[in-house]
């Protein structure tokens, strides 16, 4: 497909999300866009986000609004990044180098997941200075400290840990499609397979992908199949990854790692401020797209309350919901620093394949400065001046 047939067709996220589901098989499909029991969780960060106004001025000179901003003394092209999406390489095969390089080139980060299908390694040569790291820890300090250090040694400087998985996650869907890392082949999963030859086709090139970054960790396997070294990753996964971040396990972490530390999963005002106390170089207010607790509140609801906490100069992130660059508006308004995106950027690579990372990022951008200019808004920083309905 030509670029300007791109542009044409898929002007937005949603057109991307609506030409990306029906190329996905189903057990897929789910994982990528479904949150948990009843969806409320996913519900509720839509609305909080299409609950926020914000006031247009036409007073001022706003004609070449600037979206670029700075973070930890490094300047990107535009305020907001890829949040990190475990098994992005089985949602479409090669996913990450696609987004890796697509950030790169738009001078924006991408966050690669622990639980990815290209190495920390790689993926680092692939996005330059555009590279931040995701963890989830391994139990054992010796193998939690090697990954922090091949981060170190690979050159990434934020590291992002996620805080809001503390216990098993019980998704229903992925427990209907039987959803399993390698995938069982049984006769509905080959059905689906067959039904989806863009995605098949494209995985059967590539294999099913391995949890790269953890392969020194699970312990020697003799086997060279590689379905059997995949089940090895997702014992150890299983059984030596930990759940919940404890005091300790953070303390530990702050310890070993030296350069910027962000925690991802907060929604609580009190406990950002908490991790800031305890060494956090910034907060990621998020819940995980609505996938780990139908129950939380949205991150747009939570987000001034949060900024409010931590006083004026802290750094605070945000993702969950955002979709376009009126909502990324909108989450800057609220008094985030920054905001990330998951789903978003995983529809435009099942819909454009290579295409796809580089497109979202361009609608983004473009949606975020024709918001900005209908504001009569000059830089990010202004952003919060045209909240409307902002808390006391
Ligand atoms: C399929 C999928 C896998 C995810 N895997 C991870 C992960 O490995 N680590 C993590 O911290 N967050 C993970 N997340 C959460 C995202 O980083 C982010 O918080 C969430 O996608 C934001 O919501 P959005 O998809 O509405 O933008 C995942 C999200 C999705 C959709």
């Amino acid at each position: 497909m030509s670029r300007m047939n791109v542009n044409k067709r898929f002007p937005s996220v949603a057109d991307l999300e609506s030409r990306a589901l029906p190329r996905l098989p189903k057990f897929v499909r789910e994982y990528l866009t479904n949150g948990l029991g009843t969806g409320t969780g996913v519900r509720r960060n839509r609305e909080a986000l299409n609950d926020v106004e914000l006031m247009p001025r036409y007073l001022v000179e706003a004609d070449q609004p600037d979206m670029r901003c700075t973070l930890f003394g490094r300047e990107y092209d535009a305020p907001f990044g890829v949040a990190p999406v475990g098994l992005s390489g089985l949602i479409w095969p090669n996913a990450e180098s696609i987004l890796a390089e697509a950030a790169r080139a738009h001078n924006i980060p991408y966050t690669l997941s622990t639980v990815s299908n290209l190495t920390l390694e790689e993926t680092r040569r692939l996005t330059g200075e555009m590279g931040w790291f995701q963890l989830y820890t391994p139990k054992d300090e010796e193998d939690r400290h090697d990954i922090l250090r091949r981060c170190e040694e690979a050159g990434y400087d934020t590291l992002f840990v996620t805080v809001d998985v503390p216990y098993q996650t019980r998704r229903e869907h992925d427990i209907r499609n039987g959803l399993s890392v390698p995938p069982q082949f049984d006769l509905k999963t080959l059905w689906q397979m067959a039904t989806h030859p863009h995605w098949a086709l494209r995985m059967l090139k590539t294999g099913v992908p391995q949890f790269a970054n953890l392969i020194p960790y699970h312990g020697k396997i003799t086997s060279r199949s590689k379905r059997k070294q995949i089940e090895a990753q997702v014992q150890f996964i299983k059984d030596r990854i930990g759940l919940h971040i404890t005091r300790e396990v953070f303390g530990d972490i702050r310890e070993h790692w030296k350069g910027k530390l962000l925690v991802k999963g907060v929604l609580d005002p009190q406990e950002a401020v908490a991790y800031l106390d305890h060494g956090a170089d910034g907060i990621v207010v998020s819940n995980h797209g609505g996938r780990q607790l139908d129950a939380a509140p949205g991150a747009a609801t939570l987000l001034p309350h949060v900024r409010k906490a931590v006083g004026p100069d802290a750094t605070v992130l945000v993702d969950s919901g955002v979709r376009s660059g009126l909502d990324i508006a909108r989450m800057l308004a609220l008094g985030a620093d920054f905001v990330m995106m998951g789903r978003p950027f995983m529809y435009g690579v099942a819909a454009l394949d290579r295409l796809g990372g580089d497109h979202v990022m361009n609608i983004l951008k473009a949606e975020l400065q024709s918001t900005m200019g209908q504001l009569g808004c000059r830089s990010v920083e202004e952003l919060p001046s045209h909240l409307v309905n902002g808390i006391e």
